[in-house]
């Protein structure tokens, strides 16, 4: 008996965090995997792949220039449904909370195909924030058939929505199996940023605190008042250094390049390759961000997090006391920042290792899970 798993993806985030399911997906016994690419993102993608040695079995390479949520969604229900009639998985993965994943599970319900939703049950209970990705999660819950939740919190929230306890495995994030490795492979290799890259000019002595930012709800208003706080940070604290990789969402770059670009010790720099990541989260003093899934990583690397978020759907990262949300006001902002940098026992109390969202070996108990829920779905 053999198990066709079709894996579908598109954005960074969505193959950081499948890369180490495919890597195991593809030597389990029993297991025939199609890894397919919808290209919802192009270059952070890419540089993904290149991270994880992982290659794509086809490649929809949807990507376009500030595509629209609609324009991108119709495009993926046609491609992904003549991909899985050619391709005729038993189950399609999908992860989290993209236009990709719940499109891809709505595209896969059409067709009577099983659907097994990675990263099931988180929730901020708020439809708006993050829109549209509470939604999408919330709706590929819907049509799942196996959801691998990452904590029993998000089990709860599933079962709270009617989803049969049978259907639901606890297994950790994948993300943490994508971070410890990379981190391993980084430490024992040695790894250094090349001669000609930007971090290799960022003295080590220097404290360097890591933002990233990019949530749809916080375009416009909300970026100014981060990209102002951090100006007004970057002028209270000459001797640290900002550092800020860009997404390449021109809603993005456009306020962030144009508010913070010119600062001397704020580098606006391209979205970085998973290893120059996470060697700047290692690096970092703290970190700030809008992120979800640095929200899971900050934390297990021991650093200090704040969330530049109203609300979040890690509800479990904030009970370490090492990850903290600020939301996007300025003047809350800079206080919490600046009582980090100034205040050495307040820094202390969050700067410790906590990770409520996986042990590193979520991928196995996944694989172990779909070839049990597949011994029973053939049989039936
Ligand atoms: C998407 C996801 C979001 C996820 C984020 C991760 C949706 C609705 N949003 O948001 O949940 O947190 O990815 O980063 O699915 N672009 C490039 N090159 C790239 C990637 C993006 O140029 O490699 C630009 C393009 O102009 C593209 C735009 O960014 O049209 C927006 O990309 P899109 O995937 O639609 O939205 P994100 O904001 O990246
Ligand atoms: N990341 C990366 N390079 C960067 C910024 C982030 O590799 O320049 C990684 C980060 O470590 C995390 C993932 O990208 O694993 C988060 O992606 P993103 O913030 O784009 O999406 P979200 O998690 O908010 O959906």
């Amino acid at each position: 008996m053999s198990l066709k798993v079709q894996m579908v993806f598109g954005t960074r985030p969505e193959a950081i965090k499948m890369a180490p399911l495919a890597r195991v997906l593809k030597h389990w016994p029993g297991v025939e995997l199609f890894v397919c690419s919808t290209g919802q993102h192009r270059e952070m993608l890419r540089q993904v792949l290149a991270a994880f040695e992982l290659g794509v079995d086809e490649d929809l390479d949807l990507m376009t220039q500030g595509q629209t949520l609609n324009g991108l969604a119709q495009q993926l229900l046609l491609r992904l449904d003549a991909s899985y009639a050619r391709v005729q998985p038993d189950i399609v993965l999908v992860h989290g909370d993209t236009t990709t994943s719940f499109v891809a599970a709505l595209a896969a319900f059409h067709r009577q195909i099983a659907i097994g939703h990675v990263e099931a049950g988180l929730r901020t209970g708020n439809l708006r924030a993050p829109w549209p990705e509470e939604a999408n999660r919330t709706l590929t819950g819907v049509l799942a058939d196996l959801h691998f939740a990452p904590t029993d919190k998000a089990r709860d929230n599933l079962l709270r929505e009617g989803r049969a306890p049978a259907d639901i495995e606890v297994t950790g994030n994948t993300v943490i199996d994508a971070l410890l490795w990379m981190r391993d492979h980084l430490r024992s290799s040695g790894w250094q940023p090349a001669a000609d890259s930007p971090l290799a000019a960022l003295a080590a002595e220097q404290r360097l605190v890591l933002i990233t930012g990019h949530r749809r709800e916080n375009f416009g208003q909300g970026f100014e008042q981060i990209c102002q706080a951090l100006a007004e940070l970057a002028g209270r604290y000459p001797e640290v250094q900002f550092v800020y990789p860009v997404h390449l969402n021109p809603q993005v770059q456009g306020p962030v390049r144009g508010l913070l670009g010119g600062l001397a010790n704020v580098h606006l720099v391209a979205p970085q390759g998973y290893p120059h990541f996470v060697w700047l989260m290692d690096r970092a003093y703290l970190i700030l961000t809008d992120s979800g899934g640095v929200q899971e990583e900050a934390p297990a690397l021991g650093k200090p997090l704040l969330v530049l978020r109203e609300v979040t759907e890690r509800p479990s990262v904030l009970e370490g006391g090492t990850v903290r949300l600020v939301g996007t006001d300025p003047a809350r902002i800079v206080a919490q920042t600046a009582r980090l940098l100034d205040d050495a026992e307040a820094y202390r109390a969050m700067n410790r290792v906590f990770s409520p969202y996986g042990d590193g070996h979520a991928s196995e108990k996944i694989a172990q899970r779909l070839l049990r829920w597949a011994a029973t779905a053939k049989t039936e």
